[in-house]
């Protein structure tokens, strides 16, 4: 097993009732690793008289050395899930166990396979908690001066599940006010039951984060429409993190365009797909 340290909670904020961002402080602080890992929490589970470990996306970004941080659902269907049932009881000052950041599957491609600098658009898909690497995503690209075309796809069942709406609108405000030379980032986010009534005042894309890449009328997709370009996989690269079924979703839609995911690269090593599966 990989080496566990003690960490420390620091913050919880309850989104809502099955909803949760918990900052964590480990011993010794929190060490160097890469955009986009996730590592285990482990929690004594009482009725199994044991520590059960599960893995979380962290959603801080490495140069943020203060914490890391996560979004996390507390599962209770068809049965309460053992760890994040324990989770949903921690508050500030209580204690788990955690791994090592771990994880490459979500590593940001910044060399081609000829050794060139990847500087093809970014775009990221998020179902649900799927959200949780490309906040750090987005935050990395933004302290590291990092001047790709990034694009942040959010897709949730409700409104207030769009956890970090605020964020990400802001990093869109900042780079129309800078000019999309110094900071050029995008966030939309997709409602996938836009006719339940808590969903009243949502204006934007209804259906599940994957129809941003269903072609429309015109012939191009509504992303293709907000970037003004077909995407290809030499001017684009696509992270996806989530449901097995957003990722099949996605890879259906930008498979007929030549786009290959990291696992099935071409005989020349490029791919334009790279995932995560929380499934
Ligand atoms: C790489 C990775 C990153 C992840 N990142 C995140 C993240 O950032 N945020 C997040 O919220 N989640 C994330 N997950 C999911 C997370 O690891 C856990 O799977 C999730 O939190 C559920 O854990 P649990 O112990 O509460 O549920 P479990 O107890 O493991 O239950 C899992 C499922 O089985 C069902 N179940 C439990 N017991 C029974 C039973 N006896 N009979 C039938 N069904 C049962 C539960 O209802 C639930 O649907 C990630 C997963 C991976 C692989
Ligand atoms: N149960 C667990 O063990 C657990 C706990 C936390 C996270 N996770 C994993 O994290 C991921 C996201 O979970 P979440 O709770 O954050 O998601 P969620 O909020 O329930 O759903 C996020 C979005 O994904 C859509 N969605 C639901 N089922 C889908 C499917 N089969 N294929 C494609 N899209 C689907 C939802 O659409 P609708 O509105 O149409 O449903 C919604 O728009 C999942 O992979 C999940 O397995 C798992």
């Amino acid at each position: 097993m990989a080496a566990e340290r003690r960490a420390e909670v620091t913050y919880v904020e309850l989104l809502k009732e099955d909803l949760a961002i918990i900052r964590l402080v480990p011993d010794g602080g929190v060490p160097e690793y890469k955009t986009g890992q996730f590592l285990t929490i482990g929690l004594p589970i009482p009725s199994e008289k044991k520590i059960v470990r599960r893995a979380y996306s962290i959603a801080s970004h490495p140069e943020n050395r203060d914490y890391y941080e996560f979004v996390i659902r507390w599962v209770r269907k068809p049965l309460p899930g053992r760890v994040t049932t324990e989770l949903f009881y921690l508050s500030a000052g209580d204690e788990v166990s955690i791994g090592e950041p771990t994880g490459t599957a979500l590593q940001i491609s910044d060399r081609l396979p000829g050794g060139g600098t990847d500087g093809r658009r970014v775009i990221c898909v998020g179902g649900g908690t799927g959200i949780a690497p490309f906040i750090a995503f987005a935050n990395h690209f933004h302290d590291t001066g990092d001047k790709r075309e990034v694009m942040v796809l959010h897709g949730a069942s409700y409104v207030d599940e769009l956890s970090y709406k605020r964020m990400l609108t802001d990093l869109e405000m900042e780079s129309k006010r800078r000019g999309e030379a110094e900071w050029n980032f995008k966030y939309r986010a997709a409602i996938s039951r836009p006719k339940e009534f808590f969903n009243r005042s949502w204006s934007g894309h209804v259906g599940r984060v994957e129809s941003f890449f269903k072609p429309g009328k015109s012939g191009l997709s509504p992303v293709e429409e907000m970037v003004g370009e077909k995407l290809t996989p030499d001017n684009t690269i696509v992270y996806i993190c989530g449901y097995q079924g957003t990722i099949d979703g996605v890879i259906e839609h930008l498979g007929p365009k030549g786009f290959v995911t990291e696992h099935e690269k071409n005989p020349d090593g490029s791919f334009g797909i790279k995932f995560e599966s929380y499934g």
